[in-house]
């Protein structure tokens, strides 16, 4: 039997060491508490080049190994051209990530463009940018994006442990 497709999905925010790391890791978690971690090629970017080859923020990484999950190995990364063609889902973190995203997309991308939030949610809602504010402003991130992270995963055709997957169409 051959291997089923995974769904690639990428979290992208401005400097890649605040929201999108805390948001891959934080759905690769809820993924593989549900034993379906096999089934997705997660990865997080930003549309800024200022943190290249960063670790998260020191707050990111800790507001996720509160809740056991490990992002300190992640790097940051700047969104490139490729990202466009290699993932199906590629989820901008507030209203100005998505603007950015669709500016420098191919034609055939924007389809692949959602925000986080409204894309697992239905809620036209910015995961608000936790960089210059304190603690409780990343406590509030990683709630929101453990809930996104849940239904998105609800959401997403399940293609682990032999489901039939649903329509490539069905995911934007
Ligand atoms: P992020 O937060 O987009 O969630 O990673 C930020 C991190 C750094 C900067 C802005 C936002 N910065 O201006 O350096």
């Amino acid at each position: 039997m051959t291997a089923k497709p995974k769904i690639s999905v990428l979290f992208v925010c401005l400097g890649n060491i605040c929201r999108s790391p805390l948001a891959e890791g934080t759905f690769g978690a809820v993924v593989a508490e549900r034993g379906a971690a096999d089934a997705f090629l997660l990865d997080s970017a930003g549309t800024g080049a200022w943190h290249l080859g960063s670790a998260p923020d020191p707050r990111s990484i800790a507001i996720a190994a509160r809740h056991g999950v490990d992002i300190s190995r992640q790097r940051a990364r700047k969104v490139t051209a490729e990202d466009f063609d290699r993932f199906d889902l590629i989820l901008g973190m507030d209203r100005s990530n998505v603007d950015e995203l669709r500016r420098i997309a191919p034609e055939a991308a924007p389809r692949k463009i959602h925000l986080f939030l409204d894309f697992a949610e239905g809620r036209q809602t910015d995961v608000p940018d936790p960089y210059y504010g304190g603690p409780e402003g990343f406590a509030d991130v990683y709630r929101m994006v453990r809930t996104a992270s849940e239904a998105l995963a609800g959401k997403l055709p399940a293609r682990a442990g032999g489901a039939e997957s649903g329509q490539a169409s069905s995911m934007t």
